[in-house]
Formats: structure tokens, sequence, C-alpha cells
């Protein structure tokens, strides 16, 4: 017994974690206008005020980290278009936590961080921010921090809009920048192929810069009407659809604003939309966030295989990349520690 009161009071401190990050599909993604934080003046600080759909899938990197005892904070990655500097939003995620948590910084030093990407990069799948939400989570147990789901959203916050999301990940509506999020009812067993040209990536800002030139016009300006709004979308048909599991529905009511300035500049974009949009089992295709990754849900593994097997044929590209998946209940999870 007083063995065990021994091991509980002073815990044996982990030295490596294996976490699994999972990717995010956009159900949804409606733009209601610049972003206004919160206040009486508010100033538009570049970003936009969002309603989103956010969705989880199992294809998902490997994030593998391990305490160096020492200052320094080590990136390796496994794809050459991803950079191993500050410029990495996991290397961004360790940094954050080194300022905001100096003691343990100094007690344990800092980290190794080894990504295997799966995750297709510059997608609109949200793989460097699910990659920095794992290093949020990962530096918490290594550092032994006990930090709660809100403080790790938080930090996950300054680091970029996706974050907060991809930790817990599930289902979710995401509004404000992205960073607020309201859990729906878990969605499994929902098959889901994705497509994307291996050569071909798009900027987000360029794609929210590009809609506001285009259409800043029909913006909403108060904080009244974007909560109408949001109000509008919370008890509209895809939510209902979501909470009922009707997965015919949720096909027929994928949404994206996005795919207004995207697909008419990638006409290969809108070309593999319409691809997958052809083929039978096929609930609904939709662009993910910015793109250029195109989706299309089916009720089973067999239909999701059928649709690949059909618009790789159809399509004929080498470019192009296509992956099958599920959705999942899972945001940022534990592998092994040691
Ligand atoms: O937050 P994140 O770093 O992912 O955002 C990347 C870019 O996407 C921002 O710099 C901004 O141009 C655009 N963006 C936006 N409104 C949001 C989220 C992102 O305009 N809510």
């Amino acid at each position: 017994m007083a063995g065990l009161v021994a091991f509980i009071a002073f815990p044996v401190p982990m030295h490596t974690c294996s976490l699994l990050a999972p990717a995010k599909i956009n159900l949804y993604l409606e733009i209601l206008g610049n972003h206004l934080p919160p206040g009486p003046n508010p100033q538009p600080d570049g970003f936009h005020e969002l309603v989103m759909v956010m969705q989880s899938i199992e294809l998902a990197d490997q994030v593998e980290m391990r305490l160096l005892g020492r200052d320094a904070i080590v990136v390796h990655c496994d794809h050459g278009e991803v950079p191993q500097d500050e410029r990495n939003l996991a290397y961004r995620a360790a940094a954050v936590m080194t300022q905001e948590f100096p003691d343990a910084y100094a007690q344990y030093g800092g980290v190794e961080i080894t990504v295997t990407k799966h995750i297709p990069v510059g997608a609109g799948l949200a793989g460097g921010s699910t990659d920095a939400a794992a290093v949020l989570v990962g530096l918490d147990l290594l550092w032994q921090l006990g930090l709660t789901q809100s403080e790790l959203q938080e930090l996950g916050a300054k680091l970029g809009s996706d974050v907060p999301f991809c930790l817990k990940g599930g289902t979710a509506i995401a509004t404000g920048r992205g960073e607020l999020l309201d859990p729906l009812p878990d969605l499994e067993h929902l098959f889901v192929v994705l497509g994307k040209y291996r050569n071909l990536s798009v900027s987000t800002p360029w794609a929210y810069q590009t809609y506001r030139q285009q259409f800043g016009h029909t913006y909403l300006d108060s904080h009244d009407a974007m909560a109408n709004r949001r109000q509008v979308i919370h008890a509209g048909p895809l939510v209902a659809a979501i909470v009922q599991h009707d997965f015919t529905q949720i096909g027929q009511r994928l949404f994206n604003h996005l795919e207004e300035v995207v697909l008419p500049a990638y006409p290969q974009v809108q070309e593999l939309r319409d691809a997958f949009q052809r083929q039978p089992g096929v609930l609904g295709t939709m662009m993910s966030g910015s793109g250029p990754t195109v989706f299309a849900l089916t009720k089973t593994w067999e239909a999701a295989e059928g649709a690949k097997t059909a618009v790789a044929g159809a399509i004929a590209n080498p470019e192009l990349e296509l992956w099958v998946t599920q959705l999942t209940a899972n945001g940022i999870r534990l592998a092994a520690h040691h």
C-alpha cells in the first residue's frame, strides 16, 4: 500500500510520447462578414466571422515527441514541403509553450518533434493545425502540466483558427474566427473519399481576401445581425440532419462559401468535384476549407472505394491523389508513451 501511495504521489515522468493527429473536413463553411472582436466599438482584425461545421476524419499524421533535457526545439518532418523551423506550426506550438510555462521548460527542457505526414499539405484539411494541436497535448503530458481542455484551446487559438477544434475533434459547430466551439453528436460510420492534385495547393489568406474583394458588399456588419444568422444555422437543416444521423440529408446540405472563389480560379478542382458528384452512392461532395481538397461522402466503404476507382479513371491524371477514410469522433489521441 505504501508503495502505491508513493507511486501516486511521485508519478514517473514520461520522456517520449506518440500522438495521432487527425485531419478535418468542413461540412459547412459560411462567411458572415469581417471578424468583429467583442467590445463596444470593434475594429476588424483582418479575419472573418464564420459559421462552420467541422468534422474529424481518420486520416491522421503521427507526431512523436521526446524530451531533450536542454533548451531547444527540434522539428523533423518527412515531407519535403514542410519547413522544419519557426515557419512550422508544430514548432510554433512548442515555442508558445516555452513562453507560457517557463518553469516547466527550465525543469524538463525542450522537445524533439518528429512529424510523419499522412495528411496532404496546403490542402484545406488542417494538417498543420492538427500537428500543432498534438504538440500542445504532448507537452502538457511530458511537462506534467495538467491543463484543462479549455486552457489547451486558449493556447491553440493563439496559433491558428482551426487548432482549438483539432484538439478535441469529433463534430462541432465553430464560430468566431473558428475557435469558438459547440459540440454536436458524434458522426461515425460515414465514409469519405478525398481527392487532391499533388502539385496544387491554395493559399488560405488568398482565398479569404479574394472572397472579401468580390463579396465584401454582402457582409453583415453588426454583432446582432451575426448572432441572428448563427442562430438560423444552429436551428437549420444540416444540424438537424447531424442530430438525426440522416446521412442523405447531410450529403445534400454540404456548403462552402469559399468554393465561389476557388472553383473559378482552379478549373481542375471544379472538374474533380463534378466527377465525384456523378458517382452513384455519393451522398454529396464539397471542397474542404479553402481547398483544394474535394471530398465526397458515402454510406459504405465499398461505395467510397467505387467512387475512388471511377474518379481516378475519369480524370486519369497521375497528379491526382485519392484517399478513402471515414469520419471519426476523435481529436488528438495518445498512441504510446514511455
Ligand atoms: O487562423 P489561420 O492562421 O488558419 O488563418 C489563416 C488565414 O486565413 C488568415 O491569415 C486570414 O487571412 C484567413 N482567415 C480569415 N478568417 C478566419 C480564419 C482565417 O480571414 N476566420
